[in-house]
């Protein structure tokens, strides 16, 4: 990967970008509808803007970027769709296998992967064996994710362990539920950035964005580039992120 030029990347603080960076991907239909064209081939499109999402991302050092590929929800679309989209994943995997092993990138999945196709899901696992002692950023797939899903699950699981005697459920509190959700041991994002002018939080990391940046950015995803995401990221570095304390207090501890 070729170290980004552009002005804006030059005036990130390479001390304060955040460790985990979360994205709705949004508007590829919309922006292939402004084309006259399918939706599909507004997804085909999408994967330009999650190279360069991803290059942008581990080149300016951030740990965890978590990209919503596919929601719960989105198997309700039609079925030509859904198998798009599944395609795409699997070819863009097969086609950027050596570039993430080039620069130490390990892919991971959050999500009810049980529900993918076989060929998909024997893929991603091949994919994420082959990364599995990559050292550099995780590459984080949301794949048949919704946090609700992810929620009643980890209730589930919980509930389970506390029916078995394995855990006292008086001594249920956030880390539990924290070490039963599908991003146990991530740090949360502290951004979550969303393409296509809509502002929505749409069922996704619902537990882990509670404190996160969120950066709304009126571009459909198909267009998105490595200078939007280097805008965000300046953007972000510009707030003054509270934690419920007030400004007073944050400059005493600093
Ligand atoms: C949202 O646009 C986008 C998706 C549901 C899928 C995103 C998938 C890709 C970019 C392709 C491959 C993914 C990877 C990780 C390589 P939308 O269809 O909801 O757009 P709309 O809101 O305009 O209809």
């Amino acid at each position: 990967m070729e170290p980004s030029t552009d002005t804006l990347a030059s005036q990130i603080d390479p001390q304060k970008v955040p460790r985990h960076v979360a994205v709705i991907m949004d508007g590829n239909g919309r922006w292939a509808k402004k084309k006259g064209n399918s939706r599909i081939f507004g997804h085909k499109n999408g994967v330009e803007a999650v190279r360069q999402t991803v290059e942008a991302a581990a080149e300016l050092g951030v740990r965890y970027l978590t990209l919503y590929a596919f929601s719960t929800e989105n198997w309700n679309r039609p079925a030509l769709e859904v198998s798009a989209l599944m395609s795409l994943l699997m070819e863009a995997i097969g086609q950027e296998m050596d570039k993430l092993m080039r620069n130490q990138i390990r892919l991971l999945t959050i999500g009810d992967t049980e529900a993918l196709p076989d060929n998909v899901r024997s893929k991603l696992r091949a994919a994420i064996e082959k990364t599995s002692a990559n050292q550099g950023m995780r590459l984080v797939l949301a794949l048949s994710y919704s946090a609700r899903w992810e929620l009643a699950q980890a209730a589930r699981a919980i509930a389970l362990k506390a029916s078995q005697g394995l855990l006292d459920p008086e001594r249920v509190d956030q880390r539990t539920v924290e070490e039963h959700l599908a991003t146990a041991g991530m740090p949360d994002p502290e951004l979550m950035i969303r393409t296509s002018g809509e502002r929505r939080v749409s069922n996704f990391l619902l537990w882990q964005l509670a404190y996160a940046e969120l950066a709304f950015v009126d571009k459909l995803w198909p267009d998105f580039r490595k200078e939007d995401f280097h805008a965000a990221l300046l953007d972000y570095q510009g707030r003054e992120r509270r934690f419920g304390l007030t400004s007073e207090q944050l400059e005493k501890k600093a």
